[in-house]
Order: C-alpha cells, then structure tokens, then sequence
C-alpha cells in the first residue's frame, strides 16, 4: 500500500513536470514567433527602399543619357560622315597603290590609333528601343538532317514571310527555298524546295536573309557585299567592304571572313582584319544602301570562337569550351555599353561536331538557327531586359 502511494506521487510529479516544460517550450516558441514576424517585416521594409533606391537610380541614369544623347546627335552624324569619307579614301589608296613615305605612314599609323579609340566612343543611335538579352536557353530542337557538314539556315529575320532558306556548303550559288518550316521539316531532303540560283557562288557561312533579300559574300579577291532580291532575282546592290587585310572572323570556322547578322536593328556585318588581329570587329550597315554606318573594335578575341549572333545591338560571341560536346557564349559586346562582359549569360549549347558553323538569331520569334554537322538546330531563348541585373 505505502508502495503504491509513493508510485502515485511520483507519477504525478512527473506529469506537473512535464506540464511545466512543455509550457516553457510553448512560451519559447511564440517568443520566437514573435521575432521570425519582427524580421519578416524588417526585410521587407528593406527590399522596399531598396527597389526604390534602385527606381531612383535608374531614372537619374535615363535623365543623364538623354542630356547626353541630344548633346552628341550633331557630333555623331557628323562623325559618321567623316568616318565614311575617311574609309572611303582609305580604300582608294589600297586600290591604287599609293606608296606614302615613312614619316606620313607613321602620321597615319598614329592617327588611325586615335580614330580606332574615338570609334567605340560614339554613342550608336539606336533604330528601336529593343533592350532584351538572353537570360538563358529555354528549350531546344533538333529539326531535321539535310546537307553537308558546314552550312547556314534560317528564316527571313525582316519579313515573316515565314519562309525557310538553306544555304549548304561554304561555296555554293543555289538556295533552298521552303514555304514554312512545316515544309522544311516533313520534305524528303530538299524535295518541297523551291531552288534558287544565286549569280555568284557564295563564300563561308555568313549569309543572311533580310526582308525578302539574300545578303552575301561573293566569291574573289576583294570583299563584295551583294544584295539579292528574292521575289525577282535580281541583285538589287552590291558594294565592296571596305577593310583592308581580312583574316577569317572565327578561328574555328576558317571559310567565313565576314559574318552578316541580323536583329532588331538591322543589318550587322562581324568581320575582323590583320590591324586588330586577336579580336573581332563589328559595323551596323545599312540594309538599304549597304553603307556602313558605325564601326567598333569589340574586346571578343577570335581565337577558339566559332560564331556569333546579335541581339539587340549585342554581340554573342560563343567559344568551344574544354567539354568536347558543348560551346558557350563567353564574350559579349554591346553598342549601347549596358551589358558588360561580367553580365556575360552562363550560356552552353550542345554540340555534336567540331563547332557550329553558323548562328543565327531571329528577332521575330528569339529563336537561334543553328548548323551543326548537317543538323538543322533551334534554340529558344529565355530573355531579359539590359537593365535587370
Ligand atoms: C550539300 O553539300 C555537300 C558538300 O558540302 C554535298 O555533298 C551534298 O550533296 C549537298 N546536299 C544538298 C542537299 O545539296
Ligand atoms: C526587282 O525589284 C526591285 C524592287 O522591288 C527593283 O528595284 C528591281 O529593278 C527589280 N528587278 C527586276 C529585274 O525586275
């Protein structure tokens, strides 16, 4: 009996203990509570004033560049004239041979210096007010096999016409011509195709499709631009670039010399030449004319790059990389200097041969047109604007 009454009281001791810490833990955790919700408002508050800070900023910024837009319109078309008149004359020296002494070379060489730093420096004029850049690859396709190792395809970047055009090989003169990509995918090889011969075989990879016209690099000595015109076959323009020296614009796609590109502002040429050997130029033509309108010396090296692609009025040069079956985008350059190579996307692609031997973008859908090893590839794109970091 007096067993049982001293199990009893132990018992109940047990549970008024137990009782006390599981008040204590209670009171412990609402305490915490308390402090978790004090926090919660805290942060918020700051991500608050911080989007703010961020609002103010970037408002201040677009008030600067407008003031300094307005202030360097006049400049700018006036440089741009000199410039062209300047390469202009350049290029007729070439051509007739003129064999200045050593003291005015050296002038020269000393004052093209000049002009190549004064040359990024201008502020380009944009055409739109496009401010997307690739955030990341979304998805990718692999469309059909069709041709030889090296090639390009695309669709018109201008028109939406909707048309789908293979250019096979580095030095052809006939075009396939598809009516959609519905066409190109279920056609036996090249059998829906309408063929279009071109007056002149082409040179690299580096052509493009531009509303309704074929822009190409022909075959020769000197580097002629020609503007063809799909809807009656004629060549419509033609203009010799005027650079001196080309080397090959990719290291690791030796066939194209200068690479035309497309996106929302136009017509890009990407070239390169022995004056600036290791890295790769730029120059915004002009679709029409097929006039150069700006120049710049990008920092993308050309060595180990096999293509590129512009968005937006930047460049994305895309390197082969240590993995043998992936390339990334390792280098950019924007006209409008609001992406730096540090915002460089972390962007791989998939590959199965040596190197892609063209990219192209389309504006009017943000796909990439890619040729890899025969391989018809699209790649959808994830974007963002400039802006957000
Ligand atoms: C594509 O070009 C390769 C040579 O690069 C050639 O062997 C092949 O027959 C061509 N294919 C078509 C469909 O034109
Ligand atoms: C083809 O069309 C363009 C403009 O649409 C015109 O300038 C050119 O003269 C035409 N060429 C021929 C051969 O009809």
């Amino acid at each position: 009996m007096r067993a049982f009454f001293i199990l009893v009281t132990l018992i109940c001791l047990a549970e008024s203990q137990h009782q006390a810490l599981m008040d204590y833990l209670e009171r412990r955790l609402l305490a915490i509570e308390d402090r978790i919700s004090i926090w919660h408002e805290q942060t918020n508050r700051y991500a608050t004033e911080l989007r703010e800070f961020k609002q103010q900023i970037v408002a201040q910024i677009e008030t600067l560049e407008k003031d300094k837009e307005t202030l360097k319109t006049d400049l700018d078309s006036m440089g741009t004239r000199v410039d062209r008149v300047e390469r202009e004359m350049d290029y007729l020296e070439t051509q007739n041979g003129a064999q200045p002494c050593v003291d005015v070379d050296d002038k020269l060489v000393e004052q093209q210096v000049t002009v190549v730093k004064e040359k990024n420096k201008a502020k380009y004029a944009k055409a739109t007010d496009c401010s997307d850049m690739i955030s990341s690859i979304k998805a990718m396709k692999i469309l059909k096999r069709v041709g030889g190792p090296k090639g390009m395809w695309t669709k018109d970047a201008g028109s939406g016409s909707g048309k789908v055009y293979v250019f096979n090989g580095t030095e052809d003169d006939t075009i396939y011509e598809f009516g959609s990509i519905r066409d190109f995918t279920t056609s036996q090889g090249t059998s829906m195709a309408k063929t279009v011969k071109l007056p002149s075989p082409w040179r690299g990879s580096g052509h493009t499709i531009y509303n309704n016209h074929a822009y190409y690099l022909k075959q020769g000595k000197e580097l002629r631009l020609i503007k063809y015109d799909l809807r009656n076959g004629s060549v419509v323009d033609s203009a010799v670039f005027p650079i001196r020296d080309h080397v090959p614009v990719y290291s690791l796609t030796p066939e194209t010399v200068i690479d035309l590109a497309t996106d929302e502002e136009g017509l890009w040429a990407i070239y390169a030449t022995k004056e600036t050997e290791k890295q790769i130029s730029l120059a915004k033509m002009d679709a029409n004319t097929l006039d150069i309108e700006q120049m710049w010396d990008t920092p993308c090296p050309r060595e180990n790059a096999e293509a590129a692609f512009i968005i937006c009025g930047t460049v994305y040069v895309v390197y082969n990389t240590a993995m043998p079956s992936r390339s990334r985008v390792q280098c950019v350059f924007d006209v409008s200097d609001m992406v730096t190579n540090d915002d460089a996307p972390l962007v791989y692609f998939p590959k199965r041969y040596s190197s892609h031997s063209s990219l192209n973008y389309n504006p009017l859908e943000q796909l990439i047109y890619a040729w890899d090893d025969g391989y018809q590839i699209l790649y959808k794109l994830a974007m963002k604007k400039k802006l957000e970091v």
